[in-house]
């Protein structure tokens, strides 16, 4: 299996564990964070990649970055809302929040001009974050960010063309701009760590799984460019200098760092390696690229990422802007948002009476699904209705009735402040 970032499959959640290394997002990972938002709760962010040290960044009052990307095609629905909820709640416990305007990767993978991505970036989704919330923060064009790019080119060095065809499957006909786009992404979430953004510090990419294949790349591009590696066993560590040069002196600045972390057990120089026992690995690490930084190098610190479902389209399928008539729009009216919920596909038996006598099904319920993602806010309110569906006490009309009220409440706020986001933009865009 290979997971397409520009393709449209839907996933078996289960084998991403196994087969990619994603690890799961484990209560024990969230529950106590501040106030913990519902896609925790709720387990729409289910997987993730070194969480651990955004948590300990969080719970350690030590500065993080958040980097996130957009894709300028089509409109913004409400699959797209959760990673801005993420950025919300992130933003309002610390996280320093970066946006990514994805032009160059919509105009290399999708055909859009750099102007008509523009003119999506911010008509469809940089104004709807003003309105749902999202605070001021730095949001950015691809195009128009030289660190970005010159990142994406420079990087590029360690990356040869076959690890880029095993991880994305390119064909011959691909085109090379296409190819690069994975570089620019890298460029994406790699340069918020240079000084004059947020500067060296953790950083977390919430995303979709389909982008997970740009996440492992990153993260393997990024290690590619440090001078040293840290591998754990059993109860110790291993330091190792990678190159062959200055290795005495980075062994022993290395020393001297790991010592004020923990205990050195022996250095050997013909290993190039220091073996220790260190109580915060995430510490020294950031200690060890700071020498990298004093040395000419990136220094970059891996990134963390986490991964979220997807929201269904309202026929069961995926939600996606191309089959508009079973997406839900932040854009939609009242009237077109009922036409569709009316529409939806429900857990729902045949007739009212059967289902009063054995109940609907809630997990196959898109309706019910709108209502987890955010919708309904209150989990004792979500309980209610799953247990009122499952006993029979609740039937399909009323259910999406009360998600029509909820939904049109929301689309009519929103458009109030969407009308007030256009003066704020520049708060915004860099
Ligand atoms: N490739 C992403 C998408 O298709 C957009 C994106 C560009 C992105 N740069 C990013 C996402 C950096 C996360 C981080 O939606
Ligand atoms: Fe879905 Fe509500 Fe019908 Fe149950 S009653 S199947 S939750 S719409």
């Amino acid at each position: 299996m290979i997971i397409d970032p520009w393709g449209s499959q839907k996933y078996e959640y289960e084998k991403l564990f196994e087969d990619f290394g994603i690890k799961k997002f484990e209560e024990e990972l969230w529950k106590d964070l501040p106030r913990p938002p519902f896609f925790f709760r709720r387990k729409i962010v289910f997987g993730h990649r070194d969480f651990e040290r955004i948590k300990d960044a969080i719970k350690n009052g030590k500065p993080w970055a958040l980097l996130t990307g957009l894709m300028p095609s089509g409109k913004m629905h409400f699959g797209h809302k959760i990673v801005i909820d993420q950025a919300i709640y992130y933003q309002s416990i610390g996280a320093d929040v970066n946006i990514a305007v994805a032009d160059i990767e919509a105009y290399a993978t999708r055909g859009y001009s750099l102007k008509e991505a523009e003119r999506i970036a911010i008509d469809e989704y940089i104004l709807n974050y003003i309105a749902l919330g999202l605070k001021p923060c730095r949001i950015y064009f691809q195009s128009k960010n030289e660190d970005v790019k010159d990142l994406a080119y420079l990087l590029a060095k360690k990356a040869n063309l076959s690890e880029v065809n095993a991880i994305y499957g390119f064909k011959g006909s691909t085109n090379m701009a296409h190819v690069f786009a994975p570089f620019v992404q890298t460029g994406d979430i790699l340069h918020v760590q240079m000084e004059k953004y947020s500067g060296l510090c953790p950083t977390l990419v919430p995303v979709g799984v389909d982008q997970d294949p740009h996440i492992r790349f990153c993260r393997d591009l990024a290690d590619a460019h440090r001078f040293y590696s840290i591998i754990p066993q059993d109860e110790k560590i291993g330091v190792f200098v990678k190159g062959d040069e200055k290795v005495k002196e980075l062994l022993d600045e290395a020393e001297e760092a790991i010592k004020k972390h923990g205990e050195i057990i022996e250095r050997k120089d013909d290993y190039k390696a220091i073996y220790a026992r260190v109580d915060d690995i995430f510490s020294l690490d950031y200690e060890l690229a700071k020498i990298e930084r004093s040395h000419g190098g990136y220094g970059f610190i891996l990134p963390s990422s986490t991964y979220h479902r997807f929201i269904s389209g309202l026929d069961g399928n995926k939600m996606s802007s191309s089959r508009p008539q079973y997406a839900l729009f932040l854009t939609d009216t009242p009237q077109e948002a009922k036409k569709k919920i009316w529409a939806a596909k429900t857990g729902g038996a045949m007739t009212a009476e059967e289902q009063r006598k054995h109940g609907g099904k809630p997990e196959e319920c898109i309706i019910y699904e709108l209502f987890t993602y955010g919708i309904l806010e209150d989990d004792k309110e979500l309980q209610d209705i799953y247990s009122r569906c499952k006993g029979g006490d609740l039937l399909c009309g009323e259910c999406k009735k009360l998600a029509y009220q909820l939904i049109e409440q929301f689309l009519i706020s929103l458009k109030e402040k969407r009308e007030n986001a256009r003066d704020m933009l520049k708060e915004y865009i860099s």
